[in-house]
């Protein structure tokens, strides 16, 4: 978190001198009139100032130039952005051309092993929902498609930023390339040596300027990290004539493209263009006169002093961000301590000891915030030691929110929380150990690979397992004093013990939220994994108990049709959604061929119907429909009957309208503030 906000208020800085620096420039070179805009960031309001076509979109404060609608796959899109008012290229009568400038902030996320396939800033002679060619997904990039490619009626200009190298002249898979009504590039220039890594989920900040007297290009890409030498130099300077083939106005957008399994989230965070005017150029008057440099230099000065005063600030809040994280390690056994019934505080020797002082050879796994190993303690106890990474300030927080929250919880299908160490910077947590490790690698293991080994997860245990975690998530939601939301369930945080009873762990993002008085069983932050993260989460940007009834209706699918979310199903298109497969079986009446089908039919079909139908009804896209863990527990032991679900998975649908009958949840969902999207952190 806190690097992400270093990161971000660096580019905000960046930014500030970027439209600083160009609205001098603008100032001194051209009059009035001419297309001026700067976006730091994009409200849901700008969208007003902008085209879309389909497939794109404004959301989470940045330009979504392909991203998922609700319903339709990421796979297979192209789109498209504009800025809504031409912008005015050159003049044929006096023939001039207009210099320009197209900063904006980059950032692409990677959604599957195979990333493409790109983004780029266009010009085109035409905007709106209809002027992108047809099937321009894939290696077209939303740019040109199979049939128009290299057409001179095309009338486009574009600069690619590649992620995917899809034909043989395409130079690498992180690539910039200039294209003119083709996509084969007129020239390319790769990043990977110039240390920039277009599919890292990070801002990559892209300066186009375009000399209209000289005519010449100038690509300018570098990190929001990268010193400004790379600023300097331009990756691309070449010379080009945009008014041999370009209309004399143009649209100024961004293009992008998804492909068949080459999926990733194209961003465009911040914007800033300028350009000069020719409309009322005058060629007699090209040079500053004296009454603009008396009004321009008070307004350099106050300006470089603000600059001074917001650099300061940041480093000012940087210094106190620091200092924040130290006082959050002294706290710590505070903090412990004061928590009613403190779990027992050990040595680091002698946890050293148990786990031959750390060897990598007892590692059992390997989280978000560091490595499990195990140990055995002096008494001939075996554990579960987790060992946080050392420095960060996430382990922390996640020592004092497991330590706080199942410190002082008890019960049979937790797993239990022995003690903890805070010494010479080790943030250790103790756990009974469980010999059977977690449920993930023996529900999709390959192979049949627990069958062999004589461990069979047939469909009686499997029952078992998800009773017990509906047990485990009831009591952690009704049953204690304080209500927790244990925000990252998902099979590798379940753990088998001896007799296979599914016990929950890992809390590092469990957080109490008070149940007496008024009823805000919410807490801020997003936080879980993806594929298990209820689709208002990303909304509403926080965790309530809906949202941890969503992972475990997933986990219920998962479960017992044994499948992870991320497995391909082959010969259908359901990509990695678990949810759409098992509801469509159900729309045609055959829900139970989607059990596992390694149980070979042997298993009690009523059940396992009512499994997979609580499992669906948890995951209902509507928050407000699905059941409270009270009532899911109640279906899986028949105290209770199975809502109706519709036969067709609803469409999601945000503001969530309740049932009017339902007034206790008034308090819980309302719309919050978007988050924007990198704040998402799987684990
Ligand atoms: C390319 O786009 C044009 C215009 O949208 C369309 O008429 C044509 O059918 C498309 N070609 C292919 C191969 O899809
Ligand atoms: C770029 O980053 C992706 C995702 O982290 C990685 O898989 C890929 O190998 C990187 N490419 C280069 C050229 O470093
Ligand atoms: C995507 O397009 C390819 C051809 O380019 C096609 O084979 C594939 O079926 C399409 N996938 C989807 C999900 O539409």
């Amino acid at each position: 978190m806190y690097y992400l906000s270093k990161i971000r208020s660096l580019t905000s800085l960046v930014h500030l001198f970027f439209t600083f620096i160009l609205l001098l420039e603008g100032f001194l070179v051209t009059k009035v009139d001419c297309l001026n805009f700067s976006y730091p960031k994009f409200a849901k309001e700008d969208a007003n100032d902008l085209i879309t076509t389909n497939n794109s979109y404004v959301a989470f404060g940045a330009l979504q130039v392909t991203s998922e609608a609700v319903g339709i796959p990421i796979t297979n899109l192209s789109g498209r952005i504009w800025y809504s008012q031409p912008l005015n290229l050159w003049n044929r009568k006096k023939n001039i051309r207009a210099s320009f400038d197209s900063t904006f902030v980059i950032y692409i996320k990677p959604q599957s092993s195979t990333w493409g396939e790109g983004l780029s800033f266009i010009l085109t002679k035409e905007s709106g929902r209809d002027s992108i060619p047809d099937n321009s997904y894939g290696q077209w990039l939303g740019i040109v498609n199979a049939s128009t490619n290299g057409s001179s009626s095309n009338k486009i200009f574009a600069v690619e930023f590649d992620t995917r190298k899809s034909y043989l002249d395409d130079l690498d898979d992180n690539h910039v390339g200039i294209d003119i009504n083709s996509i084969n590039s007129v020239n390319q220039v790769s990043l990977t040596d110039r240390g920039i890594n277009l599919s890292q989920a990070i801002d990559v900040i892209a300066s186009i300027r375009y000399d209209g007297e000289s005519k010449i290009l100038r690509v300018y890409t570098f990190m929001s990290n990268q010193t400004r030498d790379s600023d300097r130099n331009p990756i691309i300077s070449m010379p080009l004539d945009l008014s041999s083939f370009l209309p004399e106005d143009v649209f100024v957008g961004f293009s992008a493209s998804t492909g068949v399994y080459t999926h990733q989230l194209n961003c465009i965070k911040a914007w800033t263009f300028t350009s000069t005017d020719i409309g009322n150029y005058n060629e007699n008057n090209n040079g500053v006169s004296p009454l603009r440099l008396w009004i321009l230099i008070p307004i350099i000065l106050v300006l470089v002093m603000l600059l001074g005063g917001v650099f300061v600030h940041f480093t000012w809040k940087r210094k106190k961000m620091r200092m924040q994280v130290l006082d959050q390690y002294k706290n710590i056994e505070i903090q412990i301590q004061n928590s009613a019934t403190a779990p027992q505080r050990f040595h680091l020797k002698d946890l050293k000891r148990a786990t031959g002082n750390f060897d990598p050879k007892n590692i059992l796994g390997r989280g978000g915030c560091g490595v499990v190993l195990k140990g055995l303690l002096a008494d001939n106890k075996e554990v579960a030691v987790k060992r946080f990474s050392k420095g960060s300030s996430q382990g922390a927080k996640d020592l004092i929110a497991e330590v706080t929250t199942i410190g002082n919880l008890h019960h049979k299908n937790l797993v239990k929380l022995i003690g903890w160490c805070y010494e010479s910077n080790e943030l250790l947590v103790v756990y009974e150990f469980m010999p059977n490790g977690s449920l993930d690698k023996l529900i999709f293991c390959k192979e049949n690979r627990e069958i062999r080994e004589g461990l069979s997860l047939n469909w009686e245990i499997r029952h078992g397992i998800i009773c017990g975690i509906a047990q485990a998530l009831d009591y952690l939601h009704n049953g204690c004093q304080k209500r927790v939301l244990h925000r990252d369930i998902k099979a590798s945080n379940i753990m088998l013990d001896s007799e296979l009873n599914a016990r929950l762990g890992d809390f590092g993002l469990a957080r109490t939220v008070q149940v007496n008085g008024k009823t805000h069983h919410s807490t801020k932050e997003i936080a879980g994994t993806i594929g298990y993260m209820a689709p208002e989460s990303f909304l509403i940007g926080r965790a309530t108990v809906e949202t941890d009834v969503f992972a475990f209706g997933v986990l219920i699918l998962e479960v017992a049709c044994g499948r992870k979310p991320g497995k391909q199903y082959e010969g259908n298109n359901y990509g990695n959604r678990i949810i759409e497969y098992v509801w469509d079986l159900y729309k045609t009446g055959t829900i139970i061929d989607a059990i596992d089908v390694r149980l070979d039919r042997d298993f009690d079909e009523e059940q396992a119907e009512c499994v997979l139908i609580l499992g669906l009804a948890c995951c209902h896209p509507n928050p407000y429909e699905r059941p409270s863990m009270k009532t899911a527990l109640q279906i899986l032991t028949k105290e209770s009957v199975l809502p109706n679900i519709p036969t067709e998975k609803p469409a999601f649908v945000w503001p969530a309208r309740a049932p009017s009958s339902n007034e206790a949840y008034c308090d819980s969902l309302q719309e919050g503030q978007l988050t924007p999207i990198t704040v998402l952190s799987g684990r």
